[in-house]
């Protein structure tokens, strides 16, 4: 397939999920209005939504469409962007722009942007238990209880990451401990957006673990990536600050391996995802184009 066709699939799901999403948020109707529009502003601020593609990329290997997944999406993109909120919160990461826009606590305030971030992370867990009420089919019910589970550990698994990454700063930590942060930080919600689509595609438990290995990979490469454009990237196309990890004294990639080592290693990374998807045959094209995006992204 070629690149014009990944780009116009790539943009096309962009517009489904923020559909999707849009429909969700609508329903967040609560008397307080600044806290809605708080959650709207960060959940709707124009992120590249690769999480939910993700899912949706894997559970169509094996179905016709992605429906089983839309609540599981929805709420992968919410504890997402709780997540952002956080993290860019002068406790954490003291940062002002996201997506081009202020970051949440400077357009609504830090009390306001706190309470939104908790309020989207329980927005999550409430999408995803309405569906697992709604379902009526034993099987899918089991699968779906198994998607939650995961879906709740990994969660904790990236605010573990978080910490590390905090308590971290300033210090000069090896490479086993810089994986172990970004494994839990980064790896772990991209992880088990593949791993949901999967599971409520019906894989069987070997494409299951293979789809696991390609993800882990994508995910370390994400990283990897993301301590580049740290180093290198364009404000303008990143829409947040660059260079802020070396402000911090945080060891990334870049700082332990230098660029051209990182990129080779990224480089790697990826080919060795993609060898987990040949076993797809042509179904796979979209993951394998995902993984170059991953690698090859400005933003
Ligand atoms: C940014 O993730 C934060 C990290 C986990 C490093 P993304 O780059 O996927 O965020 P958006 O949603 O597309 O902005
Ligand atoms: C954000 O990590 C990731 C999470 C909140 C889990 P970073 O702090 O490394 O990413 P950016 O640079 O703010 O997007
Ligand atoms: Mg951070
Ligand atoms: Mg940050």
């Amino acid at each position: 397939m070629s690149d014009k066709n990944f780009k116009s699939r790539l943009k096309e799901l962009q517009i489904e999920v923020n559909h999707e999403l849009e429909g969700y948020i609508k329903v967040l109707d609560v008397p307080e209005k600044k806290l809605q529009e708080a959650m709207k502003y960060s959940l709707m601020a124009g992120g590249k939504r690769l999480r939910p593609i993700l899912m949706i990329a894997t559970c169509l290997l094996f179905k016709e469409n992605y429906d089983v997944c839309i609540p599981y999406f929805v709420a992968m993109e919410m504890v997402h962007n709780f997540s952002l909120i956080h993290d860019d919160l002068p406790a954490i990461d003291n940062d002002d722009f996201r997506h081009g826009k202020p970051t949440n606590h400077k357009a609504f305030g830090e009390s306001t942007a706190i309470l939104a971030g908790d309020a989207l992370l329980n927005q999550a867990y409430i999408t995803i238990s309405n569906d697992l009420l709604m379902e009526k089919n034993m099987d899918m019910i089991n699968l779906k209880i198994k998607a939650f589970n995961e879906f709740s550990k990994e969660v904790y698994q990236m605010m573990i990451g978080e910490f590390v990454d905090i308590e971290c700063e300033g210090k000069d930590i090896d490479v086993e401990l810089l994986k172990y942060m970004h494994k839990n930080k980064t790896g772990a919600l991209i992880k088990e957006s593949v791993r949901i689509g999967a599971l409520l595609g019906e894989a069987s438990l070997d494409e299951l673990e293979r789809l696991t290995h390609y993800a882990e990979k994508i995910g370390l490469a994400f990283q990897i990536k993301d301590d580049i454009l740290s180093e290198i990237g364009d404000e303008k196309k990143m829409g947040k600050p660059v260079g802020n990890d070396r402000e911090k004294n945080k060891v990334t990639f870049v700082t332990k391996y230098g660029l051209s080592e990182s990129q080779r290693m990224l480089n790697n990374i990826i080919n060795e995802a993609n060898m987990e998807i040949e076993e797809f045959g042509d179904k796979g094209w979209f993951l394998k184009e995902l993984a170059l995006y991953i690698k090859n992204r400005e933003c």
